[in-house]
């Protein structure tokens, strides 16, 4: 009974090639039709203001905040100028403490600024700014923003374990600033950028082929350089380099091509956002455990797959991390060792036998496959978009895609599970020209990157 819940639930993630270019096909239709209005899809396609990436001539010492992932970061960037790239760079991570992601806006950027204010206080001798200058920042902010300029923006709505009331529709910047006054910190923010938009930057300063930045996290999205012409919602003037940064939000991509389970169903109703963000809870870090959670807890009621009695913790939510999840896939001991601890330490299940071990390998198995060959469809599908699926005129053009976030980074199954697939999408000639990059925590980094071509200085002799 236990494996028939397993083969079901397996069926059911069933990600076929077939399905996979019809789940692109459809983020293409709603990234034209995101593009064409303001609420004209379930992508939002949000307007960055960021229509210059970084070139490698940037210089002079920026700071960035990192607020949405795993960790809360501070950084100080030294950006040396033509030909020096970065020639400094020190950071301090905090994470944020529970009750502030569901607390009030102003004790969240309390903390923020107070955090930012201490990292500031430890600067040593020669990383001031230059006399009479305001220290200036890139921000970046993990989450929906309807931006209203490079430097300010608006909350849409939170995601992944944030719930705010009071700060959505406000202004981050404002926000931010009203705190760092609160404390006598004085400091401009001269970007205000989501972390996809951070990789996409952080990556082109190392690597000009880059052309779209995705997070595999927390929570999952990617952002990408649209050409401006194709953005009929975009009214303003046509930016000189005829190109504008899309934040996709395609963590809220939904379709009824999405090979989607009653788990999947459970888990969102039991959301902090029910409804939304459907993609992102099929994909990404926050979520996976949890569905494995899901699968096993119905196996101990149905099937009474650990026993006569259900193991209590099996119900907690959240309880089952991805990290430990991970940690059991890769599981390379004959004996399964390593799962057996783990359902011991997390879920409090002892006694587990080798069968009993390998179902649940294959359980992490499907759901981290269903999750990187979705986020491989969702590549697959902006290279579409752009044209760069195919060869044309026999024209070898190179695409990079920068990748970040601890989804990416540390699953080693979900990583190669995504680029496999990603080639068998592409087929063996095009994949030649379309490759990964992991861009390490080149979010913060892009940050401050954007932070000096925004900065009121450019063009000011120090
Ligand atoms: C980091 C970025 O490297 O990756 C963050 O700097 C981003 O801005 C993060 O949110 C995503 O990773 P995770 O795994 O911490 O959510
Ligand atoms: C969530 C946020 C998005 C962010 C992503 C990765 O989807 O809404 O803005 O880029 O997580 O951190």
């Amino acid at each position: 009974r236990a494996m028939a819940i397993v083969k079901e639930f397996e069926e059911k993630c069933g990600t076929p090639v077939g399905k996979l270019r019809q789940v692109a096909d459809a983020m293409t239709v709603e990234m034209h039709a995101g593009l064409a209005s303001e609420g004209g899809s379930k992508l939002k396609m949000l307007i960055s203001y960021v229509d210059n990436l970084p070139t490698g001539n940037e210089k002079g010492l920026f700071y960035a905040l990192d607020l949405g992932g795993t960790n809360f970061r501070v950084l100080r960037v030294q950006l040396g100028g033509p030909g020096k790239h970065i020639i400094h760079q020190e950071f301090d991570e905090v994470a944020i403490p529970q009750h502030l992601m569901t607390g009030s806006s102003d004790e969240l950027f309390d903390f923020i600024a107070a955090a930012l204010a201490k990292f500031v206080a430890t600067e040593s001798e020669g990383f001031h700014p230059a006399p009479g200058r305001q220290r200036e920042l890139g921000f970046t902010f993990s989450f929906p923003v309807r931006q209203l300029s490079i430097s300010s923006g608006t909350l849409i709505k939170w995601t992944k374990g944030f719930n705010i009331e009071d700060a959505v529709g406000e202004d981050v910047v404002g926000e931010l600033t009203k705190a760092m006054e609160k404390i006598g910190l004085d400091m401009r923010v001269s970007a205000l950028v989501n972390d996809t938009i951070g990789t996409l930057a952080g990556g082109r300063y190392c690597n000009q082929d880059v052309i779209a930045g995705v997070i595999l996290g927390t929570g999952t999205n990617a952002a990408y350089v649209e050409r401006a012409h194709a953005i009929p919602k975009w009214h303003g003037l046509l930016p000189k380099s005829g190109e504008m940064v899309i934040n996709m939000e395609w963590g809220n991509f939904r379709s009824s091509h999405l090979p989607l389970t009653e788990y999947d169903q459970a888990l969102d109703d039991e959301s902090l956002n029910p409804g939304e963000q459907i993609f992102e809870k099929i994909i990404s870090g926050m979520y996976l455990g949890d569905i494995v959670r899901r699968v096993l807890c119905r196996m101990a009621e149905e099937a009474a797959f650990f026993g006569d009695t259900v193991p209590p913790k099996l119900r907690i939510p959240l309880i089952l991390r991805t990290p430990d999840m991970s940690a059991m896939h890769h599981d390379k001991s004959s004996d399964l060792r390593v799962v057996g601890s783990k359902l011991k330490d997390v879920l409090e299940i002892s006694n587990t036998s080798l069968k009993m071990r390998k179902v649940i390998v294959e359980l992490c198995d499907i759901v981290a496959s269903r999750g990187a060959r979705l986020s491989a469809a969702g590549i697959f599908g902006i290279l579409k978009k752009l044209g760069r699926d195919t060869i044309r005129d026999g024209e070898k053009q190179k695409s990079v895609i920068g990748i970040d976030g601890g989804l990416y980074e540390h699953y080693t199954e979900f990583r190669t599970c995504l680029e496999s697939t990603l080639k068998e999408l592409l087929g063996e000639e095009v994949a030649e020209n379309v490759s990964i990059e992991h861009s390490n925590d080149g979010s913060g980094a892009g940050a401050a990157l954007l932070a000096a071509s925004h900065s009121q200085y450019l063009g000011v002799e120090e």
